[in-house]
């Protein structure tokens, strides 16, 4: 989620959506996020949507700009959003608490926003409802009130088991903990477990990040996001990069990172289905981000959440108290939107579809696009699957310059 909001259309007040973007809805997949935007304390690269007790302070007193009172205004959300798409049947494949810290609320909050989303749309058999989670904000507990009010799969944010990597990222759990917490979650009874991992942590060597990828291995996930450090601008680590206090991430120390990591993951039974996500099986790839990366439709509740319907992107307000006046003066909390052209939507596929394992359908391409497939595939970067294209382990370190040239 950026830090800045683009500037967009306006948004009628109460929400509405043109007819054209509601006509096929339903035909794909659809999807709840709901955004949970509090922390206990802002760690130091991170530029989400997301505040500290103590950034609220004073922040007014509207239900959804407190943790107290903020699953009454994500519930008022909900019900806004099943009036604005219409009583069409529109079950929901995916739910999927975000943050923040999701779990900093009370687990009853969060099962009470599951069943309001049951209660407008329903859910389809088998559904995936995901929360992340920080691995010192739940205990066994916690966890067995989530799965009981329906949550299945929960994402551990561990990001490194090495204490001085987790010091330099302002990480506030202990790592000896964390088998503990996955292990409780398996006690609970949640069928998904993912964990999340970062590299190239100024001062990470190539041992501190095989002990982390060993320390999650060893708790043996379903699931795992490796994600390379972004140095976000106008955060804490950018000003500590910028006063020359850490060095900033270095290209060729990431790419071996990667390279481990897919090593040693595909080892231990995880094969990549996105550049970033490895599963253990075809059951334990994350269904909504899959949602997101091949065009389904979904609804974004909470401060700042970003939603997609029929080509229709928006984005709410991003201030929890702003979010909270809109929805309680009868509001819709979007704060603008764009329309899709059919050239955006087609650049945004290949931008996508490229980092699946599924890979990029061939007639996604334009000619000039078409043209540069066989340079890609001579260099090694991607090979040709039928009428697919799939990067190459080579090809998913340089993905960016892939796509470059695909659309030309
Ligand atoms: C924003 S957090 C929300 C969940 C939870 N609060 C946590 O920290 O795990 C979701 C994930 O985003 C990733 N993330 C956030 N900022 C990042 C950055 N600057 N670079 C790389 N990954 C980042 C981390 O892997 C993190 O687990
Ligand atoms: S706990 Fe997660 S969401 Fe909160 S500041 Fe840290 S990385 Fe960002």
């Amino acid at each position: 989620m950026p830090s800045a909001l683009p500037a967009g259309d306006p948004v009628p007040p109460d929400g509405a959506l043109p007819q054209a973007a509601l006509a096929a809805l339903g035909d794909r997949p659809f999807g709840l996020y709901v955004h949970v935007p509090f922390c206990t304390v802002r760690c130091g690269y991170c530029d989400f949507n997301t505040y500290t007790a103590e950034e609220l302070g004073g922040a007014g007193t509207a239900p959804g700009a407190s943790r107290t009172t903020y699953a009454r205004a994500a519930i008022a959300e909900v019900r806004r959003a099943r009036r604005v798409l219409g009583d069409r049947d529109l079950p929901v494949s995916t739910v999927f608490f975000g943050g923040g810290t999701p779990t900093l609320l009370p687990p009853a909050d969060l099962v009470a926003v599951v069943t309001v989303i049951r209660d407008e749309f329903g859910l389809v058999p088998g559904a995936e409802v995901t929360t992340e989670a920080n691995p010192d904000s739940v205990s066994l507990a916690d966890l067995e009130r989530l799965r009981t009010g329906g949550l299945n799969r929960i994402s551990f944010g561990v990001q490194s088991a090495v204490d001085h990597v987790l010091r330099t990222l302002d990480r506030t759990h202990d790592p000896l903990r964390v088998p503990g917490v996955v292990a409780d979650a398996r006690a609970a009874g949640f069928e998904q477990v993912s964990l999340d991992l970062i590299y190239g942590t100024p001062g990470e060597t190539m041992a501190d990040w095989a002990v982390s990828l060993e320390a999650a291995l060893a708790c043996a996930p379903d699931h795992v996001s490796a994600y390379s450090l972004i140095v976000e601008d106008g955060t804490a680590l950018a000003r500590r990069v910028r006063r020359g206090e850490l060095p900033m991430p270095d290209d060729d120390d990431l790419a071996d990172k990667y390279a481990l990591a897919d090593e040693r993951l595909t080892a231990a039974g995880l094969g990549w289905y996105e550049v970033s996500n490895w599963a253990r099986n075809e059951a334990a790839r994350c269904r909504h981000n899959l949602l997101y990366w091949t065009g389904g439709d979904w609804w974004g509740v909470g401060p700042g959440a970003h939603s997609h319907v029929g080509g229709v992107r928006w984005w709410n307000v991003k201030h929890p108290a702003a979010y909270a006046d809109r929805l309680a003066a009868g509001l819709s909390p979007a704060h603008a939107r764009e329309v899709l052209d059919p050239e955006s939507r087609r650049v945004e596929r290949v931008l996508l579809e490229l980092r699946l394992r599924d890979g990029l359908a061939t007639e996604v391409l334009d000619r000039g696009g078409r043209a540069a497939v066989p340079g890609l595939a001579g260099r090694g970067l991607l090979v040709e699957d039928g009428e697919r294209l799939v990067l190459t382990r080579a090809g998913r370190l340089l993905a960016d310059a892939a796509v470059r040239d695909l659309l030309p």
